[in-house]
């Protein structure tokens, strides 16, 4: 068999993942894989689990139980070649404020063994790559958050590794810097990196990702396409309608079809649950239209993946 009908190997794969502190377990057997490329959401509310399984991803945490695989590479048998090909940027981490930001990435820079002369470049490319080119000889302390956040982000690209692990950049950053992070994680997928992101704000990562895994109580909930999660997870199709009069028989009307789980009436409009989230709804024009009555709007409602995420997790978090 030629090596390219061989199929790729995954950026991670995860395979029973397990990790417990004491008696608590925090990840359960975690079954996980990113295809390289991907720019990946890794998303769960507080105590989820996802800073222990970038840990593990990283080398910095051995897991309980299962295995990890990095670009091929067992994240406990082949450490050292883990590390070499991840750049992990922790949830916190200190920075130097009285060291200047070129002189902080050369001394990574250092630490990766990269040779003097190529050292300059290097610097100036990754500052480049994150926006930072104008702040070269600034002290980190007088940096903002967000640019701080970004100098971390250089930090990690320093020796171009092929898979980045963020624990949350863009926590705590106020909307602009958020936005910026996320247009510079585009750019490094385009550059061909692959890269997991988490985070606990799902509407941050609803746009910017092509997958997402999501994770509550160390247990995987999903993990598949951003649409995917909202065919799989909506309960109900919701449908929004808008009559010219006679509300009231348009909701009667609406309650007789077995389809129909609900009807409410939100600031002038009807919300309309039905009963399944694959129900056709071309019935509702009809019983309307067939009733008398005037329809003046109905759409369908997109579900965000904040409320979906609501709705998996109901019962399950506090
Ligand atoms: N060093 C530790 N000792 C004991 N429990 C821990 C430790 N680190 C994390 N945990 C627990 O493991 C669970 C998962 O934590 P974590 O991976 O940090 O979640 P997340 O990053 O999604 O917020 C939480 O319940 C947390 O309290
Ligand atoms: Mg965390």
């Amino acid at each position: 068999m030629s090596s390219e009908s061989l199929p790729p190997i995954p950026a991670v794969q995860t395979n029973g993942l397990t990790r417990t502190y004491g008696n608590m377990t925090a990840l359960s057997a975690l079954d996980l894989t990113v295809n390289r490329g991907d720019l990946f959401g890794f998303i769960g509310s507080n105590g989820a689990g996802k800073t222990t399984t970038l840990r593990i991803l990283a080398t910095f945490l051995a897991p309980s139980a299962g295995t990890a695989r990095v670009m091929g590479h067992d994240v406990v048998k082949e450490a050292n070649a883990v590390r070499h090909v991840i750049g992990y940027m922790p949830d916190f981490f200190g920075v130097y404020k009285d060291m200047e930001v070129t002189e902080y990435l050369d001394f990574f820079g250092a630490c990766y063994k990269i040779p003097t002369v190529q050292r300059e470049k290097t610097v100036n490319d990754v500052l480049e790559l994150v926006g930072l080119s104008e702040k070269k000889g600034a002290l980190i302390g007088a940096l903002s958050r967000g640019m701080q956040q970004r100098l971390g982000l250089a930090r990690v690209l320093i020796h171009d590794p092929q898979l980045l692990l963020l624990d949350e950049p863009a926590s705590g950053l106020d909307p602009r810097a958020r936005i910026e992070m996320m247009a510079i994680l585009q750019e490094l997928q385009r550059l061909g990196k692959t890269i997991i992101i988490s985070s606990h704000i799902l509407s941050e990562l609803q746009t910017l990702c092509n997958r997402v895994a999501i994770i509550e109580k160390g247990k995987l909930i999903y993990s598949g396409p951003v649409q995917g999660v909202r065919d799989q997870m909506a309960s109900g199709l919701v449908v929004w309608v808008r009559v010219a009069a006679e509300t009231e028989r348009a909701i009667l009307l609406l309650n007789e079809r077995p389809e129909v789980a609900g009807v409410e009436q939100v600031e002038g409009r009807l919300k309309v649950t039905m009963s399944g989230h694959d129900v056709d709804h071309s019935f509702v024009a009809e019983v309307l239209v067939r009733g008398g009555l005037k329809l003046v709007e109905l759409k369908e409602d997109e579900l965000g993946l904040e409320e979906v995420f609501l709705r998996v997790t109901r019962g399950e978090t506090q």
